[in-house]
């Protein structure tokens, strides 16, 4: 601990390695630097249920305050989190979530509500008819269970859109790349491909046009991230059609994170916004966050700024005090 550090907040990644999870902690380490009065823990459990559960067990050694989660699966993380929560040690669930309600918040997209928008969005794309094939992410994610559970809830309205290729791509591109060549086929012959993330959309996307020549199915995908290679650049080349914006929350995980440790007034739900990005507005979602970055990078520069003024600060108080002590 440093001296001014108050706090301990222990944040566990279920697999910290891809864009979007780092745009997260990005965001995180960012609204963190606001306050020194906090120290921060962080583990990537690299895409492992049972590393995750023995990086949270490690933390609860560590001291914590308070535990921000993604889980990687439900069911198995579900116990620990439980216990971290009945040791009066608050938990904040973000993006994925256990098979419990023992948290204090959540932070995150309502993920059935995506899957019911992009149902609504498929619906009117094929006019109401057509056969899809959907791609999921990891089985036992809850992020995938109510983007599917959304999809085929508004799906019901209409019976002459149906799914007739459920293949599990695991949130990995290089994972879907191989169902595409396994599936090349069945997914060559729909309407329709909706991966339940932009990296899977992208990765079906390459094998179809590398394989079929004539492949020209409308691809969507979850995730809608700004930079290079992400969903939004590739809506705006054209190569997706469409995404459904997935926000990350860091900054609102931290936000939450500090009302709690405060004792100040928090939300139990927050339940971030989403909405279809497709050629009509990928662009200025684009020119946007391209704003935002910029400042942001101002942001970031003054408050090096600041820290740096003041530490020469405390550094001739130091010398100050020397001086008159000798
Ligand atoms: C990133 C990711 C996103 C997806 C989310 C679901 O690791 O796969 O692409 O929207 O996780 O939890």
């Amino acid at each position: 601990h440093q001296p001014q550090e108050k706090y301990t907040i222990a944040f566990s990644q279920c697999i910290g390695t891809d864009a979007w999870r780092q745009t997260m902690l990005q965001e995180m380490k960012r609204e963190l630097s606001f306050h020194p009065e906090i120290a921060f823990l962080y583990a990537d459990a690299k895409g492992n249920s049972k590393q995750q559960i023995q990086q949270i067990e490690t933390f609860l050694k560590q001291d914590i305050d308070l535990l921000i989660v993604s889980p990687n699966e439900a069911d198995p993380l579900t116990p620990i989190v439980n216990s971290i929560y009945q040791q009066n040690i608050p938990v904040i669930v973000t993006d994925r979530k256990t098979s419990s309600n023992l948290y204090n918040a959540y932070v995150g997209a309502d993920n059935v509500a995506i899957g019911n928008l992009a149902g609504k969005y498929i619906a009117n794309t094929l006019k109401g008819k057509g056969n899809i094939s959907i791609i999921t992410g990891l089985k036992g994610t809850s992020a995938s269970i109510e983007r599917e559970k959304g999809l085929r809830e508004s799906l019901r309205d209409h019976p002459a859109i149906k799914i007739t290729h459920v293949l599990e791509g695991d949130w990995e591109r290089a994972k879907a790349r191989t169902l595409a060549q396994d599936h090349l086929e069945e997914l060559a012959s729909s309407d329709l491909i909706f991966a339940f993330n932009d990296q899977m959309a992208l990765g079906v996307r390459e094998i179809l046009q590398r394989f079929d020549t004539k492949a020209n199915q409308i691809i969507i995908g979850v995730d809608a991230l700004p930079g290079s290679g992400n969903g939004l650049e590739q809506i705006n080349k054209g190569y997706l059609q469409a995404s459904l914006l997935y926000p990350t929350g860091g900054a609102e995980a931290i936000r939450t994170a500090i009302a709690i440790l405060k004792k100040e007034f928090y939300q139990r739900d927050n339940l971030l916004g989403t909405l279809v990005i497709d050629s009509s507005n990928a662009n200025l979602m684009a020119l946007q966050s391209e704003k935002i970055e910029v400042q942001q990078s101002d942001i970031d520069r003054q408050q090096m700024l600041i820290t740096e003024q003041s530490k020469i600060y405390n550094d001739q108080k130091t010398i100050l005090n020397v001086l008159i002590i000798s």
